[in-house]
Order: structure tokens, then sequence, then C-alpha cells
């Protein structure tokens, strides 16, 4: 594959003028919207009414006005549409983090109603994002369980002791990409009586998700990632009718019972309430802004819609990924690089990450130096064959072309062959790898 092949791909991408939608610095090749989503041109000018037109002159009656109190519903019933869920079930609101509080919480208490004294442990892979665990462990001290962490393939092992009262994962791994099949884990842990929790931190906006056809129980979500709502956007969280339904009937505790999530917040009544569906799961004031730039976000992957919608961006993110493995293993061949992610791309979401011992991060910084955004994960210094340090890779269809690529790669072939790595500026630690 040639420099001139990879331009003729993105001639032939019926997804190109997607990557119109967006504001990208000319020279810059950002492989990082895995991690933060670029910025689309619709935001500056959408947030800046919001804040000078509703806040500015509308004031306070922007509540009603500009409908601000309606935002995390409509918002959310734009992200369902992403991930197989019905209108009115997804919400957004808070971060990925306390979104898993509520519904790691609210599966522990359906766990603890359903399998009493019997369920008593929460299972996750040893490699799920860190945040995930720190919920869990909290939970569980809280709660008096056992939170037992095992590698992908322990996971039906677990399940098998019988004592499992909910799975909770991340589809797709942030550090290997590494893909797992929701309808069927969610199957193997609803036959051995578990609930499951899934954190779609990666999967939101990279590929199809199908929450309803894969029978999931709860999941969470991020915005500022595929979804391109910016730094810190708000997060989701949906639960399946079943669940809702337990709610309604007053079986089931949204554990963050803020006043946004009352039936009737504007009577201030001293006793809570919780509105009905996915409007109980709301806990302080949505936070306007931030909800504003995320709904231009989400519009961006909406715009795919008329062009294939998911399933085009996914047979392309499939692409760049392929071609990405079989450029880096070609041109960057002899110097250390080894494929961290699952090589069937059926397996893997929409990143790729190459282990590298030693000079990683300094080698990411000089790469992103030369205008090609990725970025570091430092491994496990304990446990380096099972946990190294790796370059991380994400590959956004919206924005990403063939030809960019081919031009990251060889960024990096020259990083690896002058050794720029070496050089003291790009040894430096800075606060965010
Ligand atoms: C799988 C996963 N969950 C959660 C988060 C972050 O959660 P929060 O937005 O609450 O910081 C990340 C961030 O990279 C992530 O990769």
């Amino acid at each position: 594959m040639k420099l001139f092949d990879c331009e003729a791909l993105d001639a032939a991408d019926v997804l190109a003028p997607l990557r119109e939608l967006f504001d990208l610095a000319p020279g810059t090749v950002y492989l990082d919207g895995n991690s933060l989503g670029a910025l689309p041109h619709a935001t500056a000018a959408r947030v800046q009414a919001a804040v000078q037109h509703e806040w500015g002159r509308g004031l306070i009656g922007s509540w009603n006005g500009a409908d601000w109190i309606g935002l995390p519903r409509r918002v959310g019933d734009k992200i369902a549409r992403l991930v197989g869920a019905a209108p009115g079930q997804l919400i957004a609101a808070d971060s990925t983090s306390v979104n898993l509080y509520k519904a790691l919480s609210a599966a522990l208490q359906i766990a603890a109603a359903q399998g009493g004294v019997k369920r008593r442990v929460v299972v996750s892979e040893r490699s799920n994002f860190p945040t995930d665990l720190y919920i869990a462990e909290s939970l569980a001290r809280e709660r008096g369980l056992a939170l037992k962490l095992v590698e992908p393939d322990g996971i039906d092992a677990a399940l098998a002791q019988g004592d499992v009262a909910v799975l909770m994962l991340t589809q797709v791994n942030y550090r290997s990409g590494r893909l797992h099949d929701m309808a069927a884990v969610t199957a193997a842990a609803h036959a051995a009586g578990a609930l499951t929790v899934w954190d779609l931190a990666h999967s939101a906006g990279a590929l199809p998700v199908d929450l309803l056809g894969s029978d999931a129980d709860f999941a969470v979500g991020c915005g500022y990632k595929y979804l391109n709502g910016g730094p810190g956007a708000p997060a989701f969280v949906w639960l399946h009718p079943r669940h809702a339904e337990r709610m309604a009937r007053g079986d089931l505790w949204q554990p963050l019972s803020g006043w946004m999530g009352h039936a009737r917040p504007f009577d201030f009544t001293p006793a809570y309430a919780p509105a009905e569906g996915i409007a109980g799961w709301l806990c302080g004031t949505p936070a306007v802004l931030s909800l504003t730039a995320l709904e231009c976000g989400v519009d961006t992957l909406l715009a795919a819609e008329p062009l294939g919608g998911l399933g085009a961006l996914r047979r392309k993110s499939i692409a760049l990924g392929e071609l990405f493995i079989e450029l880096v293993e070609s041109r960057c061949a002899g110097h250390g690089l080894e494929l961290a992610s699952p090589r069937d791309a059926a397996a893997r979401g929409s990143q790729v990450s190459f282990a590298l011992a030693g000079h990683g991060y300094a080698a990411m910084q000089a790469l992103i130096a030369r205008g090609v955004v990725g970025d570091f994960r430092a491994g496990d210094a304990r446990d380096p064959a099972t946990t190294p340090d790796i370059l991380r890779f994400g590959f956004t269809p919206l924005y990403t072309r063939f030809a960019d690529v081919w031009n990251a790669v060889e960024q990096l072939r020259q990083v690896l062959e002058v050794r720029e790595w070496n050089q003291p500026r790009f040894r430096a630690r800075h606060a965010v790898t």
C-alpha cells in the first residue's frame, strides 16, 4: 500500500464529506478521538449562542424558554439512537463514574432482592478502566461484598461459581481495544443468575451497539470521546425497561436521589418521589452549556445516518485499523513495536495499540511534536508481559482519512529510525499522558 493508494481510498469514501463537520488544524493527524473527540464546527457558534442569547438575554427564563430543562432527555434520546435504545430510556447527565455508581448500586439492589445472601460478588476485569474498578470497590466495601477481578478468559469460570451478583464490564477495553460480544456475555451472565452493567465509553459512537437486542441490564457511557461532546462532557446512563418498571413499582431506588430526579422538583416537598422512567436518574442541576456542546457532537454522528450510519462508520473504522496495523508492521519493523490489540478486527474496537518497551512515552511525545496525536498508557512495571507500556491510536471514521493513517505511520517510522525519542525534551512526563 502506497500513499496514492490511500488517497484513492479517500476519494472513494462516501463518509469523507463528514470531515468537513470538524474544525481540524491543517497538518495535524488526530488519532486520539477515543480519548477526546475533535471539535465540531457547529459547537463554538451554538455554545456562544447559548451563552449570549439564552443565558445573557433569556436569563433564568431560558430554563423554560430555551428548554434547558429538557436537554438531558433530548440529548439522551439522540444518544439512544446510537446504542440500540428506545426514546425515553437513556439520559445524558453527570460523569461516567457517577453514572456507574448509580447503575451498579441499582444492579446490586436487584441482585440482593433476587439472590439473597448467596450472591455477594461483583466480577470485573483486572484491566478494566480504573475508575470503574474504584467505584465498584467503594460499593463493595459499603455493602460488604467482594470485588473479584479476572482476566477476560476467566469470566465464565467466575460466573460458574454461582455467587456473582453483577458482572460489570467495559465493552471495549481502554488499553487493548479488545471488544466483548455484549449479547453473548450478557446471556452467559443471565444464565448464571447475574446482572450486567456495561461501560460503553469506547463503544458509543464507535461501533453499532444494541442494548435492547443484547438484553443488557444497565449501561453507562462517555460524552467526550466518540460522541465529540468536548472536554468533561456529560455522560449517559441507560437501564432496561424491566428495571424501569421496578422503579415505577417502588422496588428499585436510584441512590443519588437529588431534586432533579424528583417527580415534581418545583413542588419542593421534603420527601423524595422519583420521576417516572429515566428522568428519575438525574441527580442535580443539568450542566446546560456542556449538554449544549454534547448535542452538537452527537449530531455529527447522526449526520452519518443517511450515509449508512454506524454500520458504515464501523466498516471504515475497521479498514483504517487494518491499514494502520499493516503499515506499522511493514514500515516500522525492527523497532520493538508489538501489536497489543486483537489482530482479528471483529474482536477490536476503534483503536489499535502497540506495546513499546522502555521509550514508549518519549516516542509518543516525539510523534505528537510532529503533528500526529495519539496517546500513551503506562503498563504495569511488575507485569510488563501482560500489561506493557502502550502507544494508543484511535480511529474516528468521521474525520480520519486513509492518507492520515499513511502519514501517521511515516512519522512514527522516522521517530523510531532517528531515535528521536532520545531527546530529553520528550522524556519529561506531563500530568496528563
Ligand atoms: C472505560 C472508561 N470509563 C470511564 C472513563 C472516565 O470516566 P469519567 O468521565 O467519569 O472520568 C474512561 C476514561 O477514559 C474510560 O475509558
